[in-house]
């Protein structure tokens, strides 16, 4: 049986190979979410939040519609972005402030994607069940920020 992390290692071979591809910017993030969101059974949302002056805007993602801008330091989002660190919210009913954008979502992690010390956007992603995300999911999504990060895409 394929486990967790054998599952993010082959979808980051993919995202590797979909990163090069010479197509529109945002055409190349939405098939970064949706081979996220194919891959990985735990994922009821997964998209970007990019940062445009002083809040994220929503970008490419995959799963029910989202709200359009966050501020920095509100939600987890905009927390995530404010201390510059990746947050796990093992429920989100206890996470002050959180932003509900679907009352199905249960639980979530945020990676900040950084360049030259600077978060220039998030990955956010929520699941319908609690406790959903760990060190692996961290782990390997903080790798694919790191390759978007040197990417000329956000
Ligand atoms: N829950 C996020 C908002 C974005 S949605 O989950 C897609 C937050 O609290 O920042």
């Amino acid at each position: 049986m394929v486990n967790k992390a054998q599952t993010y290692e082959s979808t980051i071979c993919y995202i590797a190979e979909l990163l090069k591809v010479d197509s529109l910017p945002s055409g190349v993030l939405c098939n970064v979410a949706a081979a996220l969101h194919e891959a990985m059974p735990h994922y009821f949302w997964v998209g970007f939040y990019l940062v445009k002056g002083e809040r994220l805007e929503l970008g490419p993602f995959q799963g029910p519609p989202a709200c359009f801008a966050i501020k920095k330091g509100r939600g987890v989002c905009g927390t995530a972005w404010a201390e510059a660190r990746t947050i796990i919210v093992a429920d989100v009913d206890q996470f002050p402030g959180h932003i509900a954008c679907s009352s199905r979502s249960k639980s979530e992690i945020v990676v900040p994607i950084m360049r030259k010390g600077e978060v220039i956007g998030v990955i956010d992603v929520d699941s319908e069940h609690l406790n959903a995300f760990n060190a692996c999911d961290q782990k390997h999504l903080e790798r694919i920020a790191g390759l978007l990060s040197s990417t000329n895409l956000i």
